[in-house]
């Protein structure tokens, strides 16, 4: 049965969008290729985003290596933790998504039971393979790492990154002082990540090589009142909370304001950023009626994280999936890499004002101690202001060695200091945005068919930005020196930025179709009356609208109709 998914992927592979990748050797799942027009498409989307995070936001774009050290991995929890759990039908030997096999067949919450509780609860199901019952069958854990060496010969490990925020929260020194260290800031980086998925079949939406735009925004942990709130204080959609899911009752439309107030999201930063995330779907060319915000359940979240949603967006083939991720990491990330690099991923803040805070000093009787315990002596005089003494004495550690020292050795005093600014680890609030995804999700939701004269019109509904092809220029004739205008009209737009397609081949209905199937908004047509009166028909994609406009207007009102500051409709 051909349903949406079967007619956007034809179009897609038809007219050069997306394809399956080294097809003359047989494609290999979780891998595709951008043809010409999907490769336009994504950079579209790419820099739409680029408009809201860099450009409005602030946050500079960084790019690391898509190889990291194994020590990074280790740090964030990769290497022991990034794992699905897998098992293999033993009729046909596939590989199966065990918690995926579950979930299909109405297993409550697949993804957080055990290896043994998902093997006792697919032990009846059909193997979505070959269709036979799986049995008695091993679920184990497997790591999602692409692995490889670094250097010839060597044994140094290194992973193919499997998200590209790691790259960002390691380079957190420098880019706090790139920041003149200070808080809040952001960065962002946009690029592949690698994931071995067990079992990717489902096109676009779970792919092994992918793009990620991530955005990681550095906050003073006790202050989390985002400082543009009013922007998005009265922007409203529905949630749905994980209060609502518990309940089984539909998500819920509130502004982001009441969600802060009324605590359904945790604090300003995150309501900020779903709303941001919502407008910057929408504007890509989402349908905000099958758009959603999912807070993540208790057993479904991260321990660490303080808050956590995702945008999910509805297809017709895999219904409700995640596109992007919006969490509170609170200082996990920096907290683990400092744990293990030994660096502070730390920033110092300064009071406003110095305040006056009582501090215990241990002095040594260095007299006394220097004689006693020789080249330990100083050693031991630092550790005991690290320690609480006890009644009759403190004990330090010094190289491994315990060592008590009677309380006559020193003197405990009390005094008042200035302490000017204190050294804090800002906390995270991450959006993490799947490109590919989105690019599925606005090739589904852009499709549509017509009927146009008896035919069927396919027709990329994109929003004009995200067009591949930005507008169509077609002499009416190919002869007359309508094509020498239609040239020129299409070098000058050229000139402009604009990505102008001159076409002359075939009836003038048949050029228009081609457009319309591949989302060009607008189409140019130079006829017999251009000579004339130095007009052009201009055509608008979805109403299939034309309007007479002056020629030499085309290179001021093409850019503004593309960026949306003049509506089609409000010409002539
Ligand atoms: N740094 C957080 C992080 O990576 P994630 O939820 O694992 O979070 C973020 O990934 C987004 O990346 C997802 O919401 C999804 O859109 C995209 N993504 C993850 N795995 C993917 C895959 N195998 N294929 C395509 N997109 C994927």
């Amino acid at each position: 049965m051909s349903d949406v998914f079967d007619n956007v992927m034809d179009l897609a592979r038809r007219r050069g969008f997306v394809w399956p990748t080294t097809e003359c050797y047989g494609s290999v799942a979780g891998f595709i290729d951008y043809g010409p027009l999907g490769t336009l498409v994504k950079r579209r989307i790419e820099d739409l985003w680029r408009q809201f995070y860099v450009i409005s936001e602030g946050y500079y774009e960084i790019e690391c290596p898509t190889i990291g050290q194994e020590a990074m991995y280790i740090a964030s929890g990769h290497v022991k933790g990034f794992s699905d759990k897998m098992c293999q039908c033993p009729a046909c030997s596939e590989y199966l998504r065990a918690d995926h096999v579950a979930e299909a067949h109405q297993v409550k919450n697949a993804a957080t039971l055990s290896c043994e509780d998902l093997a006792r609860s697919i032990c009846t199901l059909p193997c979505p393979a070959c269709g036979k019952k799986l049995g008695t069958v091993e679920v184990f854990s497997f790591n999602l790492m692409f692995q490889t060496n670094i250097g010839p010969g060597s044994q140094r490990k290194g992973y193919l990154r499997p998200e590209t925020a790691q790259g960002i929260f390691v380079d957190f020194g420098r880019l706090l002082r790139f920041y003149r260290d200070k808080l809040p800031f952001g960065t962002v980086q946009i690029g592949k990540s690698y994931r071995n998925e067990i079992s990717p079949r489902q096109g676009m939406i779970r792919l092994r090589e992918f793009t990620q735009a991530e955005a990681e925004i550095f906050v003073h942990p006790e202050e989390k009142e985002h400082p543009n709130f009013r922007r998005y204080a009265e922007y409203a959609f529905p949630l749905l909370s994980s209060e609502q899911q518990l309940a089984e009752v539909e998500a819920k439309t509130y502004t982001m304001a009441d969600a802060v107030s009324k605590k359904v999201i945790a604090n300003e930063y995150v309501a900020y950023y779903l709303a941001l995330t919502h407008e910057l779907l929408v504007t890509a060319g989402v349908n905000p009626q099958k758009l959603r915000f999912r807070q993540h359940l208790p057993d479904e979240r991260a321990h660490y994280a303080e808050d956590c949603w995702d945008a999910e967006i509805f297809s017709e083939r895999f219904g409700w999936v995640e596109t992007v991720g919006i969490a509170d990491r609170t200082d996990y990330d920096l907290r683990a890499h400092a744990d293990q690099s030994g660096d502070s991923f730390t920033v110092y803040l300064q009071y406003e004002t110095p305040r006056r805070e009582k501090r215990r000093i241990i002095n040594a009787n260095m007299g006394v101690l220097g004689p006693k315990y020789r080249g330990k002596a100083k050693a031991i005089s630092d550790a005991l202001q690290e320690t609480t003494p006890g009644k009759d004495g403190a004990t330090v550690t010094i190289d491994g060695e315990e060592i008590f020292v009677p309380a006559d050795l020193y003197e405990v005093r009390e005094e008042e200091v200035d302490v000017r600014g204190e050294d804090i680890r800002p906390h995270v609030i991450e959006p993490s945005y799947g490109i590919d995804r989105m690019i599925y999700a606005v090739l589904e939701h852009s499709y549509h068919e017509d009927e146009v004269e008896g035919e069927v019109r396919k027709v990329m509904r994109f929003p004009a930005r995200i067009s591949p092809i930005q507008v169509a220029v077609f002499p009416l004739m190919a002869r007359d020196g309508l094509d020498t205008i239609a040239g020129s009209i299409t070098r000058e737009l050229q000139n402009q930025g604009i990505l102008a397609e001159y076409d002359d081949s075939g009836a003038i209905g048949r050029r228009y179709r081609r457009q319309d199937e591949i989302g060009t908004p607008f189409a140019i047509t130079v006829d017999y009356d251009t000579p004339e009166n130095e007009t052009v028909t201009l055509r608008d994609r979805d109403s299939m609208k034309q309007v007479r406009v002056r020629k030499d207007q085309l290179a001021d009102l093409i850019p503004a109709l593309i960026r949306g500051k003049v509506a089609f409709s409000s010409l002539n």
